[in-house]
């Protein structure tokens, strides 16, 4: 695929990375390519960032056709910097257009696109503890009519933000509410696909977290409000009585690939790791039992990110006495270990640029 470069005749000052936030700050380029039903994708280019223009009828603006991958570079100390199993959010990214009805991309096509821009925008991964260049493919549909249908015509774009450690002071447990009215996702509908939708219909369960004083939901099944099924934006683990229990994928979830590395992590190391239905019954059982030992959310954006404090309607479970487990530091310890070149990568994760 050829891609053309028109650079930048203003580079931003790169940021100080204690003013790092999440997804604030863009880096001096973005990548697009137009994609038509005639020529396929096409006029892939890489161009200094800037708003886009869209026709008032563009499809993504009505029905929500559209969806996104989630990916860092990080910068090893030795200068070089590397991606996270990116193929993964290639494969991803597909099956989530399969489900859209929007056009997939040849997956050579997209690591080219991964290099060829990571490569130009290098000087914008940080250095510092923590900090990464957050990667934000985004492909969605761009029909100039209200009719309801599949797409002739799609836009694929990447832009890229550097990004501090997700939590201020290391990673601190948080506190989460159950929640048993909005659903996030159900099954047959769009819960394994990374689609702006899901995200705006958790946004009233975040806000009501919110307001009482919690960082996040975790989210019951769409059916029978039985079965738990993610943390916020992330997968959940939990380790009760000595073995590590996440729920399945059944459809509604989201198959993230920080939980599959943890999985093959703790499978490696010889922990019992089941996938499979955790009702919520069961979950209060072993609160009350004292054998829910640990609970974490694991995601690329936060990693891992510990469950000290549960609540459901008005009762508060605490969890490990609010402090991150013993595995939940282990699996942060080792995945950003491979991430930032500090443990060698044994399991071919690792993707060097250059
Ligand atoms: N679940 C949801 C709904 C997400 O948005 C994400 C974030 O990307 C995840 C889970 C975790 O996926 P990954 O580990 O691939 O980032
Ligand atoms: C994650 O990386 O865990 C996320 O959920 C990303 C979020 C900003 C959508």
């Amino acid at each position: 695929m050829e891609i053309k470069i028109v650079k930048t005749d203003h580079p931003a000052q790169k940021p100080d990375a204690a003013t790092l936030g999440f997804g604030k700050i863009f880096t001096d380029h973005m990548f697009v390519m137009e994609y038509s039903h005639e020529q396929g994708w096409h006029d892939a280019r890489i161009v200094p960032f800037g708003n886009i223009s869209l026709h008032p009828a563009s499809t993504v603006l009505h029905y929500g056709s559209e969806i996104f991958e989630g990916l860092k570079a990080y910068r090893r100390a030795d200068g070089k910097v590397q991606l996270f199993r990116p193929m993964e959010n290639i494969r991803r990214m597909n099956n989530s257009a399969e489900r859209l009805c929007l056009p997939q991309i040849n997956e050579e096509d997209g690591m080219q696109i991964l290099d060829t821009f990571v490569s130009l925008e290098q000087d914008w991964v940080p250095a510092a503890e923590g900090t990464s260049l957050y990667l934000r493919p985004f492909l969605f549909g761009n029909d100039e009519t209200l009719g309801v249908h599949a797409v002739h015509n799609a836009v694929f774009m990447l832009i890229a933000s550097p990004v501090g450690s997700y939590y201020k002071e290391g990673i601190n447990p948080v506190k989460i509410m159950i929640e048993d009215e909005d659903v996030r996702a159900v099954r047959g509908g769009t819960g394994y696909a990374k689609c702006g939708g899901n995200y705006a219909a958790s946004n009233r369960a975040g806000q009501r977290a919110e307001e009482k004083g919690y960082s996040q939901v975790l989210w019951l099944d769409g059916v029978e409000r039985k079965y738990i099924e993610e943390v916020g934006a992330m997968n959940v683990m939990f380790k009760i009585d000595g073995e590590i229990v996440t729920p399945k994928l059944t459809g509604s979830i989201l198959p993230g690939i920080t939980r599959k590395s943890c999985i093959e992590v703790l499978k490696e190391e010889g922990y019992t790791v089941h996938e499979r239905l955790l009702s919520l019954e069961e979950l209060e059982k072993a609160l009350r039992d004292g054998k829910l030992e640990e609970a974490w959310g694991c995601g690329t954006a936060a990693v891992v990110s510990p469950i000290g404090e549960l609540r459901y309607r008005d009762e508060v479970f605490t969890i490990n006495n609010g402090e991150i487990g013993e595995v939940t530091q282990h699996l942060y310890d080792t995945l950003t270990g491979v991430q930032w070149g500090k443990i060698a990568d044994t399991r071919g994760w690792i993707h060097p640029i250059g």
